[in-house]
């Protein structure tokens, strides 16, 4: 999806193209089924996902499976299978086979009565969403592994990622990227969110490389399991007023949605990351002037 295609190939330059193995239930676009190993995988199978664990020898499993926050409201159901069903098939094939795990959390894993400016690595988490439910659920079940069994499972809280090539699917944070393609192709866009609703937020090769630094970093570092990234926080309006520097013409509209809206609301507006960059160094590149120019100049 949005994460996975761009993880693999950072993987790959590391530990050679053969060694990361790429998975999903859809076909992929044809230079993805053609850049290394792809296999099909339901995270709802779990024999078969254990037969592809131990007939390649797995030894780390990014989870990357889940439906987002607008989307899971809209399929409660399916949200609850995907995310909840399918993280314990990967959680129990991970303890089973002793494999280092790796899964996402989100800004989504807060809610209301978490503090929002910034919110903390530990503190409040009652979200509203079966998304969110879903994530803290997966962050305690981890942790939980951890304590209990010594699974070496580890999770990001991530910001609204914006990606390259690659859209994301049925998110809060998506109208981030749309807006970029939408400068470039139509130059007007409607956005679903009001123009004062500020959010976290990070490039995607800053995502990655935080993924990629933190499975490598060693256990002795690490004095949580589940930590924040920061990298910006920006506003429908923010980001806009910044790519009209480069396109002026852009025409922003807002028709807010009351589903996304209600969610955005519920959030945090900025990400509390001391913990993680004074226990493994994280540090982001890209701050949102750097976003713009490299989605508007560089990577359309
Ligand atoms: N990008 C996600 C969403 O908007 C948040 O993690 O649902």
């Amino acid at each position: 999806g949005q994460l996975g295609m761009g993880l693999a190939e950072m993987l790959r330059k590391q530990y050679g193209t053969d060694n990361v193995i790429l998975s999903d239930i859809k076909k992929p676009p044809p230079h993805i089924f053609r850049s290394g190993p792809f296999v099909y995988a339901d995270v709802l199978d779990y024999k078969h996902l254990r037969e592809l664990i131990i007939n390649n020898q797995i030894t780390w499993l990014v989870h990357y499976s889940a439906l987002l926050s607008a989307v899971g409201e809209a399929n409660v159901a399916l949200a609850r299978k995907i995310n909840i069903t399918g993280l314990h098939n990967v959680l129990d094939l991970a303890l089973e086979n002793c494999l280092r795990l790796f899964v996402p959390s989100t800004i989504g894993a807060f809610g209301p009565s978490s503090p929002r400016d910034p919110v903390p690595d530990l503190c409040v988490q009652r979200p509203r969403t079966i998304y969110g439910v879903s994530k803290v659920h997966g962050e305690l079940m981890g942790e939980y592994l951890h304590h209990k069994h010594g699974l070496d499972f580890r999770c990001l809280r991530y910001p609204g990622v914006i990606s390259v090539n690659t859209p994301p699917g049925g998110g809060t944070t998506d109208y981030a990227v749309q807006i970029f393609h939408d400068a470039l192709s139509t130059g007007h866009h409607e956005c679903y969110l009001r123009p004062d609703t500020r959010l976290p937020m990070m490039h995607i090769s800053d995502c990655h490389r935080a993924t990629v630094e933190f499975m490598q970093a060693p256990e002795c570092q690490l004095s949580l399991r589940t930590y924040n990234i920061a990298a910006m926080s920006f506003t429908p309006e923010e980001v806009a007023q910044e790519i009209r520097k480069h396109l002026p013409q852009l025409k922003v509209t807002y028709s807010p949605d009351s589903v996304r809206q209600t969610i955005a609301d519920s959030w945090p507006v900025r990400f509390d990351d001391s913990n993680a960059r004074r226990d493994w160094g994280w540090a982001p590149a890209f701050g949102l002037e750097e976003l713009v120019v490299i989605k508007l100049v560089y990577q359309p």
